[in-house]
């Protein structure tokens, strides 16, 4: 697909890279280092970038993908696409116009997107708002503050998610709650029993501060994740069974929201990760916090069920609950060093 992402494209693609500002290595840094703030599945940071004459490549670090929790790929290709909204964002920051071309490229495969530099646009108030919330966004893992989101917010969210080809459905009747979280629940409990899945979770676990620049520390797991409405993922390790009980709905669950796409191909993935950090960050700019648990999309068939039976049909790409919390503590991340090249 050659067009560019919904939102950041224009029809005029080729004066705008004419008027280019000459690429130089610490521009490109400035955009890595917004992008890698990005969430991705277990932090594994699946992306890698490559700076050229054109702009900036984004690749998937296929050495970073989850085999067992992430068999197709599909959260690595949110994960960056997460990143990819970081890189728009960053650019427009400095005052230009990003001109993005999204996978495939026959000419590199491999590649995800390209993000080359536009004409001069001064960045307008709300993006200096989202950018400075690359910072401030940290997921929270356990029960929200009993207050409600303010109903312009859902709907500012919703079409956040919409300017990115994505669809933001609220969970809020009873039974379909009830419902999600017991696919929620049958999901990490399966999780919770697969020494395969167990493994590959405490790979990405850090118990201790060991230095690490990855995976999810355990400190950043405030609370038990059997603790709300939707049973969290456990990278303590610790909780061997989940509660036997029926999920109930907890007065601290907060708003929860499925994020879904019209289809399910990698290029949809890419589009669900650029909606989903919209979400996140406008979120972070109303002071609101966001826990995931997308256990039962990483299980076929429990994925059917929530397409079917939650988002009419829609494929479900993310499940997250919002509310309002105390500042949540911030993971480590790779240097960019790490993760960006010269083309
Ligand atoms: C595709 C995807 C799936 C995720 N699934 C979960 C999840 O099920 N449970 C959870 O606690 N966090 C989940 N996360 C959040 C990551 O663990 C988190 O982004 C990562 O640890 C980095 O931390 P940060 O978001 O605080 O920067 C997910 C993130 C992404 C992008």
């Amino acid at each position: 697909m050659t067009e560019p992402a919904r939102g950041e494209g224009d029809g005029e693609r080729r004066s705008a890279m004419d008027a280019a500002l000459p690429r130089v290595d610490h521009a490109a840094g400035h955009l890595v280092r917004a992008a890698v703030t990005a969430p991705s599945v277990h932090n594994t940071q699946p992306w890698l970038f490559s700076h050229g004459e054109d702009g900036l490549d984004l690749y998937a670090d296929g050495g970073r993908r989850l085999p067992l929790c992430d068999a197709d790929g599909r959260e690595q290709l949110i994960s960056c696409g997460a990143a990819l909204l970081n890189v728009r964002l960053a650019m427009r920051r400095l005052g230009h116009r990003p001109v993005v071309r999204l996978l495939p490229d026959p000419c590199d495969p491999a590649r995800l997107a390209r993000v080359g530099w536009g004409a001069y646009a001064r960045p307008a108030a709300d993006v200096n708002l989202m950018y400075r919330a690359l910072w401030q966004r940290h997921t929270h893992r356990g029960a929200f503050r009993p207050s409600p989101l303010p109903p312009p917010l859902t709907a500012e969210l919703r079409e956040h998610a919409r300017a990115e080809g994505a669809e933001l459905y609220t969970v809020r009747a009873p039974h379909a709650l009830r419902h999600l979280g017991e696919l929620v629940r049958t999901a990490e409990a399966a999780h919770r029993h697969d020494p395969g899945y167990r493994a590959e979770l405490a790979h990405w676990s850090r118990p201790g501060r060991d230095g690490r620049p990855d995976g999810v520390p355990v400190g950043s797991c405030a609370g038990r994740p059997d603790g709300t409405g939707l049973t969290g993922r456990d990278f303590t390790g610790l909780c061997r069974a989940v509660p036997a009980e029926p999920v109930r709905r907890s007065p601290g669950a907060g708003l929860v929201v499925v994020l879904t796409t019209p289809g399910d191909t990698p290029e949809d993935w890419l589009r669900a990760g650029l909606a989903l950090q919209r979400v996140l960050l406008h979120a972070t700019v109303r002071w609101t916090a966001a826990a995931f648990h997308t256990q039962p999309l990483e299980v076929p068939w429990l994925r059917e069920q929530v397409r079917t039976a939650i988002t009419r049909g829609e494929f479900p790409q993310m499940i997250l609950r919002l509310g309002h919390c105390a500042r949540d503590r911030a993971t480590p991340r790779r240097p960019v060093e790490a993760v960006l090249t010269a083309g």
